[in-house]
């Protein structure tokens, strides 16, 4: 329902009905065109696109050129307080994890990343960048710089997997906790091309330095992404 003489704006009031109704819809299903919204709720056009154009903005809907607009898919909603792999948030949401690996090499370590993986400058690190993929869907892109000498003998052929599983599995190491930086950005050239969203689209630049149960750093992993597909929760409580 939609009031009129109400102090908070129509528009908005509009996005809250939508998001209700589609409750009732599934992911690719299409929404009533602008029109029919306008007649329904005897609103103007331009309050419809306005509600319509920040549903699609926040990854609500989404809007296909000469089609319509449609229901989005449904982000995955991230817990932040676990220390998890890619391939397990994936796996427990029954989503299926792919991963496509974009480079995979060994460099001398970059110096920020030396001092932080209490590591010399130039001392051999594995450089892997992969396209994490969900049921068919892009949703990050992770490059890790991993110490050659702790996470040994790593094949191209376990990077399509999980690389915690290959360090706790075969390595018989313990993964004990990260420290992990979350900040928003815009997507480059080469970003969006991989992640299939358009060069500018909001992304989420996550920093994560692992630690292994003796406290040596084993892993620093830049992650983009898909600020489409992802919300992340918190529980907080106040001490
Ligand atoms: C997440 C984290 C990365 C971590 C990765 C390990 O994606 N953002 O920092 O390296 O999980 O995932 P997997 O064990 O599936 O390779």
């Amino acid at each position: 329902m939609i009031i009129k003489d109400s102090h908070i704006p129509i528009y908005y009031q509009l996005e809250m009905e939508i998001k209700e109704i589609i409750k009732e819809l599934k992911p690719g299903d299409p929404i009533s065109s602008e029109r029919e919204f306008s007649e329904k709720y005897g609103i103007s056009r331009m309050t419809v696109r306005q509600a319509i154009n920040n549903l699609v903005a926040e990854g609500v809907l989404v809007r296909q050129r000469g089609k319509g607009t449609f229901v989005a898919a449904q982000k995955v909603e991230q817990e932040l307080s676990g220390l998890t792999s890619f391939s397990e948030d994936m796996h427990s949401r029954g989503l299926t994890p792919k991963t496509k690996i974009l480079d995979f090499k060994t460099i001398p370590c970059p110096r920020g990343i030396a001092s932080k993986l209490k590591i010399e400058e130039g001392d051999q690190v594995y450089e892997v960048s992969r396209l994490r993929i969900a049921d068919d869907i892009p949703m990050a892109l992770e490059t890790s710089y991993l110490p050659t000498l702790l996470i040994k003998e790593l094949q191209e052929e376990t990077l399509h997997g999980s690389i915690y599983e290959y360090v706790e599995q075969t390595l018989h190491q313990k993964i004990s906790h990260a420290t992990q930086t979350i900040e928003s950005t815009l997507s480059h050239k080469n970003e969006s091309a991989s992640l299939g969203i358009k060069e500018g689209a909001p992304v989420l630049l996550m920093e994560r330095f692992s630690y292994l149960a003796n406290g040596t750093p084993f892993e620093y992993v830049k992650s983009i992404y898909r600020g489409d597909r992802y919300k992340f929760i918190i529980d907080m409580k106040r001490s």
